[in-house]
């Protein structure tokens, strides 16, 4: 029995390495399945936790004079994603039934201390979470002392946790608590808005930024490789064709002058001097919109008077005849665009010609002094 118990603990154990939980320090619960005792002292502790836990009213203080309810909702923690498988020590490890009998002196500055004080606890068990948060602009920003930024928790919380995957509408809306500015954006972007009406095929925030390792966004490199994020579902054939809409966006883009050059620096690990036109210098980043509206009937004329307007960014003196150098998304045709059509024709039946000809040529000199060798020896 006992051997059958700790092949199943072992076995667990496995499992959580798998699933990215480290066993650094290994938690109560997963001990508990080879325990000498069937009921663990530790899950009798949380019962006498709520004893107290479970009361309003009961208050922690801080140094700065404010204070913080300890109450915690014991049905909200039961359905939490750690609820069935943690014990109240498992992060508030070494607290004691006992510690609320005395009255102790204040020992964080602030609430905002201590939460960055007890956010180091999801570490211990989520290291690999906790190396991606390592190398992102967040943690930069608080190593660097900006308090505000966010640790765990503040995306998280701390009893009541749900999956965080779910609902997808729920990621951007957790960003948009703190970046209110470009929640609100994004929000009436075509993206956000197709999101709140449960639309699973738009973008939300960590699509682009990821959620723990998010780089800084407006570094010259992430510029650069932007269009790939855009990319992942615009050319995605199967998700384009549900909303009838064009699916060579990228391809159109990475044959023009601009789409070139940023996909020879993607390919690369540098960042060219000046910002070179990608998908969102076009089309804007959070406030992305369809190109002229979608109820306002507009003649190309429209379009090329606004589009001239982002060439404008970056080519001061564009006139609107310079935006015809954008053959906008479609592929070339003889109709549409008949010199740039007969150049790449030209190139795509001249290069292999051009081969093909100096292979003969190679070929025929070879000829030539192998039948010459032939004759010398003849003599
Ligand atoms: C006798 C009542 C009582 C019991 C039992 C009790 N607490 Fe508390 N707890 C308090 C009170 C009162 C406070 C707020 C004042 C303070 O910090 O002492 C508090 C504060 C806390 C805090 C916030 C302070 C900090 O250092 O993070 C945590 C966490 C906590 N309790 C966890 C627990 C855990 C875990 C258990 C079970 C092992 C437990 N408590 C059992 C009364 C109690
Ligand atoms: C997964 C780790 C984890 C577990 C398990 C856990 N806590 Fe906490 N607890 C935290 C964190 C993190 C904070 C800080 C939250 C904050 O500042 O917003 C905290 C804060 C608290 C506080 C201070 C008030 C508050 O809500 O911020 C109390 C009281 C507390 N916990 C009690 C408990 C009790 C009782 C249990 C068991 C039922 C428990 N905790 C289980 C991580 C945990
Ligand atoms: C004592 C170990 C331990 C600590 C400390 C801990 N967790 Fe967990 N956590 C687990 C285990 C075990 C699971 C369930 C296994 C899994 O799915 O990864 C889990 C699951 C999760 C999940 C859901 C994972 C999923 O795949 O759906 C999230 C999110 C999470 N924890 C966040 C946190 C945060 C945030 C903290 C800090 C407040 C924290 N955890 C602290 C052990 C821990
Ligand atoms: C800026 C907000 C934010 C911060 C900070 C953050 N997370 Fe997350 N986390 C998320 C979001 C959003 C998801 C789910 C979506 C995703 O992974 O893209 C997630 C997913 C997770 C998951 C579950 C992964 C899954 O596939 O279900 C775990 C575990 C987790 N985070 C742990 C942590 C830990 C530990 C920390 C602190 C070191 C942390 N997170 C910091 C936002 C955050
Ligand atoms: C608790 C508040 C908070 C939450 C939640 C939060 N952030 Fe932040 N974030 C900040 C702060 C503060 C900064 C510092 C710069 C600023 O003030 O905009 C920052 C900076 C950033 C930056 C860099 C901005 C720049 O100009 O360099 C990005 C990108 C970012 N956050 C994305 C996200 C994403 C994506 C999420 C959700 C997964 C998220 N943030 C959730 C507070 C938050
Ligand atoms: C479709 C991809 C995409 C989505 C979705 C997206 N972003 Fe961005 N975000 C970007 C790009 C690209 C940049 C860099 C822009 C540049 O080149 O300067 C950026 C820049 C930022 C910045 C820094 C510059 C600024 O405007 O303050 C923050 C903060 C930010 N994003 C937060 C968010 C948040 C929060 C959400 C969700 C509400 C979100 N982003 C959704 C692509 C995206
Ligand atoms: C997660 C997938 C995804 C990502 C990433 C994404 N999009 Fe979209 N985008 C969509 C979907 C789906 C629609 C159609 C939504 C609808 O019509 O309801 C759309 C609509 C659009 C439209 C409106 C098209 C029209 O005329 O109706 C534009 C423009 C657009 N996206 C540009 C971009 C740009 C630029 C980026 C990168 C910064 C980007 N998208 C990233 C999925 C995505
Ligand atoms: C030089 C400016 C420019 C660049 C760069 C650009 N676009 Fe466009 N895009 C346009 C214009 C203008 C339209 C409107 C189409 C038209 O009427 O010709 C458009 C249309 C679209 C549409 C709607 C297609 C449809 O079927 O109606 C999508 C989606 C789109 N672009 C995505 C992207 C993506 C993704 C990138 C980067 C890979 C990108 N665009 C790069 C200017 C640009
Ligand atoms: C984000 C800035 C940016 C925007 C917006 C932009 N361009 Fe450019 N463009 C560049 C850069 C940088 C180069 C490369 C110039 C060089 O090599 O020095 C370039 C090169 C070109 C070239 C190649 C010939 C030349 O002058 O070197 C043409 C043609 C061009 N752009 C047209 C356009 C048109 C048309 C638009 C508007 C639809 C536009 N550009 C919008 C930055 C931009």
């Amino acid at each position: 029995m006992t051997a059958l118990a700790e092949f199943v603990s072992t076995l667990f154990v496995f499992v959580l390495a798998s699933q990215g939980v480290s066993l650094l320090s290994a938690p109560a619960f997963i001990f508990r399945a080879s325990a000498a005792t069937p009921e663990s002292s530790s899950a009798s502790a949380t019962e006498q936790c709520f004893k107290c836990h479970s009361q309003p009213g009961k208050k922690l203080r801080f140094q700065d004079g404010t204070t913080k309810s300890v109450y915690i909702d014991k049905a909200e923690w039961m359905g939490s994603i750690h609820g069935s498988i943690l014990v109240c020590v498992d992060c508030h490890k070494g607290m004691t039934p006992n510690h609320g009998l005395v009255q102790k002196k204040p020992r964080f500055k602030n609430a905002r201390e201590y939460t960055l004080e007890r956010s180091n606890t999801c570490q211990h068990c989520h290291y690999a979470y906790y190396t991606r948060f390592l190398d992102s602009i967040h943690y930069e920003l608080q190593s660097a002392g900006n308090r505000a930024a966010p640790v765990c928790v503040d995306c998280h919380g701390s009893h009541a946790m749900t999956d965080p995957q779910l609902p997808r509408v729920e990621i951007s809306r957790k960003c948009g608590r703190c970046h209110t500015g470009v929640y609100r954006k994004y929000q009436a972007s075509v993206h956000g808005q197709a999101l709140e009406s449960d639309n699973q095929d738009v973008p939300v925030c960590t699509d682009c930024h990821t959620a723990h390792a998010i780089a800084n966004p407006t570094s010259g490199r992430f510029h650069v490789t932007s269009y790939n994020l855009c990319a992942k579902c615009h050319s995605d054939q199967k998700r384009m064709k549900r909303y009838n809409l064009n699916p060579d966006v990228l391809s159109t883009y990475l044959d023009d002058f601009h789409g070139a050059s940023n996909r020879a620096y993607a390919a690369s690990t540098g960042a060219p001097q000046k910002a070179i036109a990608t998908c969102t210098d076009c089309h804007g980043i959070h406030d992305i919109k369809p190109f002229m509206g979608t109820t306002a009937s507009h003649s190309r004329a429209d379009v090329r008077e606004r589009l001239v307007g982002t060439c404008r960014k970056c080519h001061a003196e564009a006139t609107v005849s310079f935006a015809d150098a954008w053959l906008s998304h479609y592929p070339p045709t003889l109709k549409t665009a008949p010199l740039v059509w007969l150049v790449k024709w030209f190139f795509k039946i001249a290069n292999p010609t051009l081969i093909a000809l100096f292979v003969l040529n190679i070929l025929l000199n070879l000829w030539r002094a192998g039948a010459r060798r032939t004759r010398g020896s003849q003599i």
